[in-house]
Protein backbone atom coordinates (compact mmCIF):
# COMPACT_ATOMS: atom_id res chain seq x y z
CA UNK A 1 0.00 0.00 0.00
CA UNK A 2 1.59 3.02 -0.60
CA UNK A 3 0.37 6.81 -0.63
CA UNK A 4 1.23 10.27 -1.77
CA UNK A 5 2.22 12.58 1.31
CA UNK A 6 3.40 15.94 -0.61
CA UNK A 7 4.50 14.48 -3.34
CA UNK A 8 7.02 12.17 -1.92
CA UNK A 9 5.63 8.37 -2.49
CA UNK A 10 5.99 6.40 0.92
CA UNK A 11 5.59 2.74 0.50
CA UNK A 12 3.99 2.11 4.19
CA UNK A 13 3.69 -1.68 3.76
CA UNK A 14 5.39 -4.22 6.44
CA UNK A 15 8.88 -4.25 4.31
CA UNK A 16 8.56 -7.83 2.94
CA UNK A 17 7.66 -6.40 -0.82
CA UNK A 18 10.10 -4.06 -1.42
CA UNK A 19 14.45 -3.70 -1.03
CA UNK A 20 15.29 -2.69 2.14
CA UNK A 21 16.19 0.82 2.35
CA UNK A 22 19.41 2.50 3.46
CA UNK A 23 17.93 2.18 7.34
CA UNK A 24 17.07 -1.70 7.00
CA UNK A 25 13.96 -2.85 7.32
CA UNK A 26 11.77 -0.13 8.52
CA UNK A 27 8.94 -0.07 6.30
CA UNK A 28 8.84 3.21 4.73
CA UNK A 29 11.15 3.52 1.59
CA UNK A 30 12.14 6.66 0.44
CA UNK A 31 11.49 6.73 -3.42
CA UNK A 32 13.85 10.06 -4.35
CA UNK A 33 16.45 11.63 -2.18
CA UNK A 34 15.77 15.55 -1.18
CA UNK A 35 16.88 15.79 2.18
CA UNK A 36 17.64 18.76 3.67
CA UNK A 37 21.19 18.88 4.85
CA UNK A 38 19.71 21.03 7.90
CA UNK A 39 17.17 18.89 8.85
CA UNK A 40 19.79 16.26 8.31
CA UNK A 41 22.07 17.84 11.32
CA UNK A 42 19.37 18.24 13.51
CA UNK A 43 18.43 14.31 12.96
CA UNK A 44 21.84 13.84 14.17
CA UNK A 45 22.13 16.06 17.20
CA UNK A 46 18.29 14.42 18.31
CA UNK A 47 19.45 11.08 17.76
CA UNK A 48 22.92 11.56 19.43
CA UNK A 49 21.72 13.74 22.33
CA UNK A 50 18.50 12.99 22.72
CA UNK A 51 18.03 16.60 23.11
CA UNK A 52 16.93 19.72 20.66
CA UNK A 53 15.35 23.44 21.38
CA UNK A 54 12.12 24.87 21.13
CA UNK A 55 13.11 26.13 17.63
CA UNK A 56 15.17 23.00 16.82
CA UNK A 57 11.30 21.17 17.24
CA UNK A 58 10.03 23.44 15.49
CA UNK A 59 11.73 22.70 12.50
CA UNK A 60 11.43 19.17 12.55
CA UNK A 61 7.54 19.24 13.10
CA UNK A 62 7.20 21.85 9.83
CA UNK A 63 9.37 18.98 7.78
CA UNK A 64 7.74 17.60 4.64
CA UNK A 65 7.98 15.30 1.83
CA UNK A 66 11.37 13.38 2.04
CA UNK A 67 12.48 15.01 5.41
CA UNK A 68 9.32 13.69 6.91
CA UNK A 69 9.95 10.38 5.54
CA UNK A 70 13.42 10.65 7.11
CA UNK A 71 12.49 11.76 10.56
CA UNK A 72 10.13 8.76 11.02
CA UNK A 73 12.93 6.41 9.89
CA UNK A 74 14.99 8.15 12.25
CA UNK A 75 12.68 7.95 15.00
CA UNK A 76 12.14 4.21 14.53
CA UNK A 77 15.92 3.36 14.54
CA UNK A 78 16.12 5.08 18.43
CA UNK A 79 12.54 2.49 18.92
CA UNK A 80 14.55 -0.58 17.44
CA UNK A 81 17.68 0.94 19.51
CA UNK A 82 16.03 1.04 22.59
CA UNK A 83 12.77 -1.51 22.63
CA UNK A 84 13.95 -4.01 20.11
CA UNK A 85 10.87 -5.41 18.44
CA UNK A 86 8.52 -5.85 21.07
CA UNK A 87 5.15 -4.23 21.05
CA UNK A 88 3.67 -4.11 24.54
CA UNK A 89 -0.37 -4.55 24.74
CA UNK A 90 -2.52 -2.53 27.52
CA UNK A 91 -6.06 -3.58 27.36
CA UNK A 92 -8.21 -0.50 27.95
CA UNK A 93 -11.64 -0.98 30.25
CA UNK A 94 -13.68 2.46 29.71
CA UNK A 95 -15.66 1.75 32.89
CA UNK A 96 -17.69 5.04 33.20
CA UNK A 97 -18.67 7.58 30.63
CA UNK A 98 -20.09 10.38 33.66
CA UNK A 99 -18.00 13.48 33.86
CA UNK A 100 -18.52 16.52 35.46
CA UNK A 101 -15.89 17.93 33.33
CA UNK A 102 -16.96 20.29 29.80
CA UNK A 103 -14.08 20.05 28.15
CA UNK A 104 -14.59 21.48 24.67
CA UNK A 105 -13.21 18.84 22.81
CA UNK A 106 -14.65 15.93 24.29
CA UNK A 107 -18.00 13.80 23.62
CA UNK A 108 -18.48 12.78 27.09
CA UNK A 109 -18.40 16.49 28.24
CA UNK A 110 -20.83 16.99 30.56
CA UNK A 111 -23.34 19.16 28.71
CA UNK A 112 -23.83 16.71 25.90
CA UNK A 113 -27.00 15.45 26.95
CA UNK A 114 -27.58 13.55 23.91
CA UNK A 115 -25.47 10.60 25.78
CA UNK A 116 -26.48 7.38 27.38
CA UNK A 117 -24.21 7.40 30.57
CA UNK A 118 -23.35 4.32 32.11
CA UNK A 119 -21.22 3.16 35.12
CA UNK A 120 -19.44 -0.54 35.32
CA UNK A 121 -19.69 -2.06 38.56
CA UNK A 122 -16.72 -3.20 40.63
CA UNK A 123 -17.66 -6.76 39.78
CA UNK A 124 -18.22 -6.18 36.51
CA UNK A 125 -14.67 -4.33 36.01
CA UNK A 126 -13.08 -6.92 37.90
CA UNK A 127 -14.61 -9.66 35.24
CA UNK A 128 -13.19 -7.55 32.16
CA UNK A 129 -10.22 -7.70 34.16
CA UNK A 130 -9.91 -10.93 34.41
CA UNK A 131 -11.29 -11.95 31.06
CA UNK A 132 -8.11 -9.33 29.30
CA UNK A 133 -5.49 -10.93 31.77
CA UNK A 134 -6.97 -14.26 29.71
CA UNK A 135 -6.31 -12.92 25.89
CA UNK A 136 -2.69 -12.46 27.63
CA UNK A 137 -2.75 -8.46 28.42
CA UNK A 138 -0.05 -8.25 30.80
CA UNK A 139 -1.73 -4.69 31.89
CA UNK A 140 -5.16 -3.75 31.74
CA UNK A 141 -5.85 0.73 31.80
CA UNK A 142 -8.92 1.34 33.92
CA UNK A 143 -10.38 4.66 32.13
CA UNK A 144 -13.69 6.80 32.78
CA UNK A 145 -14.75 10.38 32.51
CA UNK A 146 -13.96 12.13 35.76
CA UNK A 147 -17.03 10.50 37.54
CA UNK A 148 -16.09 10.55 41.07
CA UNK A 149 -15.84 7.13 41.06
CA UNK A 150 -15.58 5.76 44.85
CA UNK A 151 -12.13 5.83 45.73
CA UNK A 152 -12.28 2.53 48.18
CA UNK A 153 -14.10 0.74 45.31
CA UNK A 154 -11.23 1.68 43.64
CA UNK A 155 -8.89 0.90 45.45
CA UNK A 156 -10.78 -2.76 46.09
CA UNK A 157 -10.91 -2.94 42.28
CA UNK A 158 -7.33 -2.71 41.94
CA UNK A 159 -6.66 -4.92 44.75
CA UNK A 160 -8.89 -7.93 43.90
CA UNK A 161 -7.19 -7.43 40.17
CA UNK A 162 -4.26 -8.00 41.37
CA UNK A 163 -4.88 -10.91 43.68
CA UNK A 164 -6.17 -12.77 40.72
CA UNK A 165 -4.72 -11.80 37.68
CA UNK A 166 -1.63 -10.25 39.12
CA UNK A 167 -1.05 -7.77 35.57
CA UNK A 168 -0.20 -4.61 35.69
CA UNK A 169 -2.66 -1.51 36.30
CA UNK A 170 -2.88 1.45 34.82
CA UNK A 171 -5.05 4.42 35.80
CA UNK A 172 -6.34 6.99 33.95
CA UNK A 173 -9.57 8.73 35.95
CA UNK A 174 -8.33 12.50 35.67
CA UNK A 175 -7.65 15.07 38.67
CA UNK A 176 -8.31 13.60 42.08
CA UNK A 177 -6.83 14.53 45.57
CA UNK A 178 -3.35 13.16 47.13
CA UNK A 179 -4.86 10.80 48.87
CA UNK A 180 -6.74 9.06 46.54
CA UNK A 181 -3.57 9.09 44.20
CA UNK A 182 -1.39 7.45 47.38
CA UNK A 183 -4.41 5.04 48.66
CA UNK A 184 -4.48 3.33 44.84
CA UNK A 185 -0.73 3.03 44.78
CA UNK A 186 -0.62 1.66 48.27
CA UNK A 187 -3.63 -0.51 46.75
CA UNK A 188 -1.11 -1.79 43.97
CA UNK A 189 -1.85 0.41 40.90
CA UNK A 190 1.61 0.86 39.35
CA UNK A 191 1.10 3.08 36.58
CA UNK A 192 -1.44 6.61 35.91
CA UNK A 193 -1.76 8.52 32.40
CA UNK A 194 -2.78 12.37 33.08
CA UNK A 195 -2.84 14.16 29.75
CA UNK A 196 -1.90 17.48 29.63
CA UNK A 197 -3.23 18.02 26.60
CA UNK A 198 -1.78 21.41 25.50
CA UNK A 199 1.48 22.77 27.11
CA UNK A 200 -0.05 26.94 26.91
CA UNK A 201 -1.74 27.58 29.76
CA UNK A 202 -4.43 30.04 28.12
CA UNK A 203 -4.85 27.79 25.35
CA UNK A 204 -5.41 24.44 28.54
CA UNK A 205 -7.88 26.82 29.81
CA UNK A 206 -10.15 27.99 27.11
CA UNK A 207 -10.35 24.56 26.26
CA UNK A 208 -10.96 22.91 29.74
CA UNK A 209 -13.16 25.68 30.94
CA UNK A 210 -13.22 25.45 35.00
CA UNK A 211 -9.97 23.82 34.84
CA UNK A 212 -6.03 25.08 35.19
CA UNK A 213 -2.97 23.92 33.89
CA UNK A 214 -1.13 24.30 36.47
CA UNK A 215 -2.86 21.91 38.80
CA UNK A 216 -2.60 19.55 35.81
CA UNK A 217 1.03 19.99 36.21
CA UNK A 218 0.82 19.56 40.17
CA UNK A 219 -1.26 16.00 40.04
CA UNK A 220 1.43 14.72 37.15
CA UNK A 221 4.31 15.83 39.77
CA UNK A 222 2.64 13.48 42.50
CA UNK A 223 2.22 11.14 40.82
CA UNK A 224 5.67 10.79 40.39
CA UNK A 225 6.62 11.54 43.96
CA UNK A 226 3.87 8.65 45.14
CA UNK A 227 5.71 6.45 43.04
CA UNK A 228 3.78 5.84 39.68
CA UNK A 229 4.83 5.33 36.56
CA UNK A 230 4.01 8.44 35.25
CA UNK A 231 1.90 9.25 31.52
CA UNK A 232 1.04 12.23 30.11
CA UNK A 233 0.04 13.38 26.86
CA UNK A 234 -0.90 15.92 24.18
CA UNK A 235 -3.95 16.75 21.20
CA UNK A 236 -2.43 17.28 18.27
CA UNK A 237 -4.24 19.41 16.00
CA UNK A 238 -6.54 21.31 18.67
CA UNK A 239 -8.02 24.91 17.01
CA UNK A 240 -5.54 27.56 18.54
CA UNK A 241 -2.50 25.14 18.83
CA UNK A 242 0.60 25.69 16.29
CA UNK A 243 4.05 23.90 15.91
CA UNK A 244 5.24 26.07 18.63
CA UNK A 245 2.82 24.77 21.11
CA UNK A 246 3.65 21.32 20.47
CA UNK A 247 7.47 21.89 20.41
CA UNK A 248 6.77 22.83 24.25
CA UNK A 249 3.91 20.28 24.64
CA UNK A 250 7.61 18.13 23.68
CA UNK A 251 9.88 20.11 26.42
CA UNK A 252 7.14 19.07 28.98
CA UNK A 253 7.04 15.75 28.01
CA UNK A 254 11.07 15.70 28.58
CA UNK A 255 10.98 18.19 31.69
CA UNK A 256 8.27 15.77 33.45
CA UNK A 257 10.36 12.79 32.82
CA UNK A 258 7.63 10.91 31.69
CA UNK A 259 7.48 7.46 31.54
CA UNK A 260 4.81 7.00 28.84
CA UNK A 261 3.16 9.56 26.32
CA UNK A 262 0.23 9.92 24.59
CA UNK A 263 -0.22 11.54 21.40
CA UNK A 264 -3.66 11.41 19.46
CA UNK A 265 -5.09 14.18 16.76
CA UNK A 266 -7.80 16.13 17.50
CA UNK A 267 -10.82 14.57 16.28
CA UNK A 268 -14.34 16.95 15.98
CA UNK A 269 -17.07 15.78 18.10
CA UNK A 270 -20.39 16.67 16.97
CA UNK A 271 -22.06 17.36 20.19
CA UNK A 272 -19.37 19.80 21.58
CA UNK A 273 -18.41 23.71 20.90
CA UNK A 274 -15.95 22.50 18.45
CA UNK A 275 -17.85 20.26 15.74
CA UNK A 276 -17.29 22.73 13.16
CA UNK A 277 -13.12 22.88 13.57
CA UNK A 278 -10.95 20.44 11.39
CA UNK A 279 -9.17 17.21 12.66
CA UNK A 280 -6.10 17.03 13.28
CA UNK A 281 -3.66 15.50 10.32
CA UNK A 282 -2.19 11.82 10.60
CA UNK A 283 1.18 13.50 9.67
CA UNK A 284 1.30 16.54 12.54
CA UNK A 285 0.74 13.80 14.72
CA UNK A 286 3.35 11.21 13.55
CA UNK A 287 5.65 14.15 13.33
CA UNK A 288 4.89 14.78 17.06
CA UNK A 289 5.02 10.92 17.78
CA UNK A 290 8.64 11.17 15.84
CA UNK A 291 10.32 14.35 17.44
CA UNK A 292 9.14 12.75 21.39
CA UNK A 293 10.28 9.27 20.59
CA UNK A 294 13.89 11.11 19.29
CA UNK A 295 14.18 13.29 22.55
CA UNK A 296 12.41 10.58 24.95
CA UNK A 297 14.57 6.86 23.96
CA UNK A 298 13.18 5.28 26.67
CA UNK A 299 9.34 6.24 27.15
CA UNK A 300 6.36 4.02 26.05
CA UNK A 301 4.54 5.49 23.12
CA UNK A 302 1.41 4.57 21.93
CA UNK A 303 0.11 4.32 18.33
CA UNK A 304 -3.16 5.68 19.78
CA UNK A 305 -6.54 4.79 18.74
CA UNK A 306 -7.77 8.31 17.65
CA UNK A 307 -4.48 8.05 15.09
CA UNK A 308 -6.22 4.78 14.18
CA UNK A 309 -9.64 6.35 14.00
CA UNK A 310 -8.36 9.20 11.20
CA UNK A 311 -6.51 6.85 9.12
CA UNK A 312 -6.99 3.13 9.32
CA UNK A 313 -3.89 2.55 8.62
CA UNK A 314 -2.57 5.18 11.20
CA UNK A 315 -1.24 2.55 14.15
CA UNK A 316 0.94 1.10 12.01
CA UNK A 317 2.35 4.51 10.73
CA UNK A 318 2.43 5.01 14.40
CA UNK A 319 4.36 1.91 15.35
CA UNK A 320 6.75 2.16 12.11
CA UNK A 321 7.78 6.33 13.49
CA UNK A 322 8.43 5.28 16.85
CA UNK A 323 5.89 4.14 18.96
CA UNK A 324 6.32 0.25 20.60
CA UNK A 325 2.61 0.63 22.76
CA UNK A 326 -0.86 -0.42 21.77
CA UNK A 327 -3.84 -0.57 23.84
CA UNK A 328 -7.07 -2.68 22.23
CA UNK A 329 -10.39 -2.19 23.93
CA UNK A 330 -11.08 -4.87 26.36
CA UNK A 331 -14.63 -3.29 27.15
CA UNK A 332 -18.01 -4.96 26.87
CA UNK A 333 -18.78 -4.39 23.24
CA UNK A 334 -22.41 -2.86 24.46
CA UNK A 335 -20.50 -0.37 26.23
CA UNK A 336 -18.12 0.35 23.27
CA UNK A 337 -20.45 3.00 21.59
CA UNK A 338 -21.24 4.94 24.73
CA UNK A 339 -17.24 5.67 25.83
CA UNK A 340 -17.80 8.02 22.78
CA UNK A 341 -15.40 10.97 23.59
CA UNK A 342 -14.96 11.31 19.61
CA UNK A 343 -16.90 9.98 16.63
CA UNK A 344 -16.38 6.70 14.62
CA UNK A 345 -13.96 4.78 17.25
CA UNK A 346 -12.15 2.12 15.82
CA UNK A 347 -13.45 -1.24 17.51
CA UNK A 348 -17.03 -0.32 18.40
CA UNK A 349 -18.68 -3.53 17.13
CA UNK A 350 -15.69 -5.90 17.74
CA UNK A 351 -15.70 -8.02 21.65
CA UNK A 352 -12.50 -8.24 23.22
CA UNK A 353 -10.71 -11.16 21.54
CA UNK A 354 -11.77 -10.14 17.85
CA UNK A 355 -9.23 -6.89 19.26
CA UNK A 356 -6.51 -9.06 20.33
CA UNK A 357 -6.85 -11.28 17.31
CA UNK A 358 -6.55 -8.17 15.07
CA UNK A 359 -3.41 -6.28 17.16
CA UNK A 360 -1.70 -9.57 17.04
CA UNK A 361 -2.31 -9.81 13.36
CA UNK A 362 -1.02 -5.86 12.42
CA UNK A 363 1.81 -6.22 14.79
CA UNK A 364 3.75 -9.77 13.11
CA UNK A 365 2.29 -7.99 9.67
CA UNK A 366 5.17 -4.95 10.41
CA UNK A 367 7.32 -7.59 11.69
CA UNK A 368 7.41 -7.30 15.12
CA UNK A 369 5.94 -9.40 17.97
CA UNK A 370 3.89 -9.16 21.00
CA UNK A 371 5.58 -8.55 24.33
CA UNK A 372 5.18 -11.63 26.99
CA UNK A 373 6.24 -9.40 29.88
CA UNK A 374 4.56 -6.52 31.17
CA UNK A 375 6.55 -3.63 29.69
CA UNK A 376 6.69 -1.68 33.06
CA UNK A 377 8.94 1.66 32.14
CA UNK A 378 12.52 1.65 31.15
CA UNK A 379 13.64 4.16 33.29
CA UNK A 380 15.90 3.42 36.39
CA UNK A 381 13.85 2.11 39.79
CA UNK A 382 10.92 0.46 37.54
CA UNK A 383 12.95 -2.31 35.54
N1 LIG B 1 -10.29 14.15 19.86
C1 LIG B 1 -9.14 13.56 20.23
N2 LIG B 1 -8.87 13.18 21.49
C2 LIG B 1 -9.80 13.40 22.42
N3 LIG B 1 -9.83 13.14 23.74
C3 LIG B 1 -11.01 13.55 24.23
N4 LIG B 1 -11.77 14.08 23.26
C4 LIG B 1 -11.04 14.01 22.12
C5 LIG B 1 -11.26 14.39 20.77
N5 LIG B 1 -12.40 14.96 20.38
C6 LIG B 1 -8.72 12.52 24.45
C7 LIG B 1 -8.12 13.40 25.51
C8 LIG B 1 -8.33 12.65 26.78
C9 LIG B 1 -8.52 11.24 26.31
C10 LIG B 1 -9.32 10.40 27.23
O1 LIG B 1 -9.20 11.37 25.09
O2 LIG B 1 -6.74 13.55 25.27
O3 LIG B 1 -7.22 12.75 27.66
FE1 LIG C 1 -14.29 14.40 30.87
FE2 LIG C 1 -11.86 13.57 30.12
FE3 LIG C 1 -13.74 14.15 28.29
FE4 LIG C 1 -12.62 16.13 29.69
S1 LIG C 1 -11.54 14.75 28.21
S2 LIG C 1 -14.85 15.89 29.29
S3 LIG C 1 -12.31 15.16 31.68
S4 LIG C 1 -13.79 12.49 29.77
FE1 LIG D 1 -10.07 -3.64 17.54
FE2 LIG D 1 -8.55 -4.02 15.27
S1 LIG D 1 -7.90 -3.51 17.33
S2 LIG D 1 -10.69 -4.41 15.59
Amino acid sequence: MSENINNTTINWSNGHNHPKGKFGNTGIHVMNNNINSSVLKLLDKAEREHDLSIDEIVTLLKVKGDNFTMLCQRADRVRAKYHGKEVHLRGIIEFSNYCHRNCKYCGLRRDNQDLKRYQLTPQEIIEMALEAADLGYKTVVLQSGEDGYDADKIAQIIKEIKEKAGIAITLCVGERDYEEYKLWKESGADRYLLKHEVADPELYHELHPEMVFAERIKRLEWLKELGYQVGSGNITGLPGQDEVIIARDIKLFQELDLDMVGIGPFIPHQNTPLKDRPAGTVEMTLKTVAVTRLLLPLAHIPATTALGTVDPEGRQKALKAGANVVMPNVTATKYRPLYEIYPAKICIGEEAKDCRQCIGGIIASLGRVVSTDYGHSLKHGFR
